[in-house]
């Protein structure tokens, strides 16, 4: 295979050259950003999206991400890059893949999503690339390698691998994802049956294969939407978990559902994907694009990002964090299993407790109507874990009422008669946010746990062993902001424990 090369007259390098400038100018303006994350990972200055080329390769962990170095809004798609021992610190290294070429540069396009791999000790990286042809947008496969641990790359000579679609597909094909399965690569990529995402298609995810990665057969559709699973596939992925393989996308037009996944058996060489099993890896407003890793532990680690499409202009707008030169932050790494059930269980990766500070326990309470408050060494960035003992709790509900202060709240409720996580941001904020999203709860007879992550503009709620998970933004400017819990109906018994997160 012949590889541009990526010296440093190259278009390529000075396009990365120019990104690092810009990015920079932002990072500036960033730093100083009342609504930053602190523990959260975030690009130096800029817009991010969705992770790309998540992988443990080299003895670190490489985040890859969709991302404009050149404002804090959408546009212009490169990949920024960071790296990390410990998933919890990132190192920033610079910006990996920049539009270049006739068949990715574009304003309204770039180096779209897709994944990373190892082939020959080299990371290889696959992308869409996206540009126009009048009105209409053009996506195709492209690939680029790194031979310096993913410093700098150089893309294919011979791009685009795949140059269209298949027939019955339309144009919105896109996110390739490459894993090796026997002496095959496999491409899956998520795509549209019929007029397209915006047009009442039928999400769909295409199936690749190749000897050489240079040249790929279509292998036909493995899994589909009749209806039922929105009109197009964002970010597909296909990964095994305790003995299956879970294929997770994040579906366009399907209401409040925005992560997706699908357990099944998968045969690659029939392209054969029969599933019996589909559950939501989250049920927040903010978790998208999740994408998986399989670590030198044995793990199976998840990053996403923590934000969504219901904030871009065209629905609404970016939020107030845009003005500050970013927008856009990872939610937390999380573990992904399969309980005993065979059910998807995602819980905060353990590295997370490296940063907790000045441990406040509150010890077995009785909590009735009246609102307790919860001692917390930080208003915003703290984590909270808590034990509700059900033999002991005859109430109806509890509510946790978060980051509150003057008319202002963000309230998780564990509704225990309805079996319902809730979280209602009507209040949150003076107006950014809204609405209320709840999901089922499963009950066990003992107890329930429920573990929350705030940061400035974030909560993230895991409940159930990770059976019930909320990712939700919120933008409270309260000076003084505190926690509460009540209970509805009755009284509960529950235990609590807070810390400070420290800045990560
Ligand atoms: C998902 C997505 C991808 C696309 C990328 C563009 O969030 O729409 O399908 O490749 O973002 O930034």
């Amino acid at each position: 295979m012949d590889w541009m090369a990526a010296d440093p007259a190259s278009r390529h390098s000075r396009r990365i050259d120019e990104a690092q400038q810009a990015q920079r100018a932002l990072a500036q303006q960033a730093a100083h950003g009342a609504f930053r994350q602190r523990y959260h990972f975030m690009a130096p200055g800029g817009w991010i999206n969705d992770p790309n080329g998540c992988i443990w390769y080299g003895g670190q962990y490489h985040l890859f991400y969709q991302h404009n170095p050149f404002a804090a809004v959408w546009g212009k798609m490169h990949w920024g890059h960071a790296v990390s021992r410990d998933l919890v610190h990132w190192e920033h290294l610079p910006v990996a893949l920049a539009p270049s070429e006739p068949y990715d540069d574009h304003p309204r396009g770039g180096v779209f999503s897709g994944s990373t791999f190892e082939a020959d000790g080299a990371l290889m990286a696959a992308y869409t690339a996206t540009s126009f042809r009048g009105d209409q947008h053009v996506q195709t496969q492209c690939l680029a390698r790194s031979l310096d641990g993913g410093l700098r790359f150089e893309k294919y000579a011979n791009n685009p691998v795949i140059a269209k679609p298949p027939e019955g597909i339309s144009a919105d094909f896109r996110d390739p994802r490459v894993l090796r399965q026997g002496d095959k690569w496999y491409m899956v990529l998520g795509a549209s049956i019929g007029a397209g995402a915006w047009h009442g298609g039928e999400g769909c995810a295409l199936l690749y294969e190749s000897d050489d990665l240079a040249v790929w057969r279509y292998h036909g559709i493995i899994a589909r939407s009749r209806g039922e699973l929105g009109t197009m596939w964002e970010c597909v992925d296909l990964y095994p978990l305790g003995g299956r393989w879970v294929l997770s996308f994040s579906p366009m037009f399907l209401g409040d559902s925005k992560t997706v996944c699908l357990v099944g058996d998968m045969d690659f060489p029939n392209a054969r994907f029969v599933w019996d099993a589909r559950s939501e890896l989250d049920w927040g407003g903010e978790y998208y694009a999740p994408q998986s890793m399989a670590d030198e532990r044995g793990r199976t680690v998840l990053m996403a990002w923590q934000n969504g499409w219901d904030w871009m202009p065209w629905f609404r707008d970016y939020g107030p964090v845009s003005s500050e030169g970013w927008c856009g932050s990872m939610a937390l790494p999380r573990r992904v299993l399969m309980d005993d059930r065979g059910r998807i269980v995602s819980e905060p990766a353990e590295e997370l407790a490296m940063l907790r500070r000045d441990e406040r326990s509150t010890g077995w309470l009785e909590v009735g109507e009246k609102a307790m408050e919860i001692p917390c060494a930080d208003p915003a960035a703290f984590e909270l874990d808590m034990t509700i003992d059900l033999r002991n709790t005859p109430a109806r509900a509890v509510h946790l009422d978060l980051r509150a202060g003057g008319d202002k709240r963000s309230r998780l409720t564990i509704d225990l008669a309805h079996r319902r996580l809730i979280f209602d941001r009507t209040r949150a904020d003076d107006g950014w946010t809204g609405g209320v999203r709840s999901c089922d709860l499963p009950l066990k007879e003992d107890a329930l746990d429920l573990r929350v992550f705030s940061d400035t503009v974030s909560i993230e709620a895991f409940a159930a062993g990770g059976l019930s998970c909320m990712s939700n933004l919120i933008y409270p400017t309260h000076p003084d902001q505190r926690c509460r819990v009540s209970v509805e109906g009755g009284t509960a018994r529950i235990a609590i424990t807070t810390w400070r997160m420290a800045d990560a």
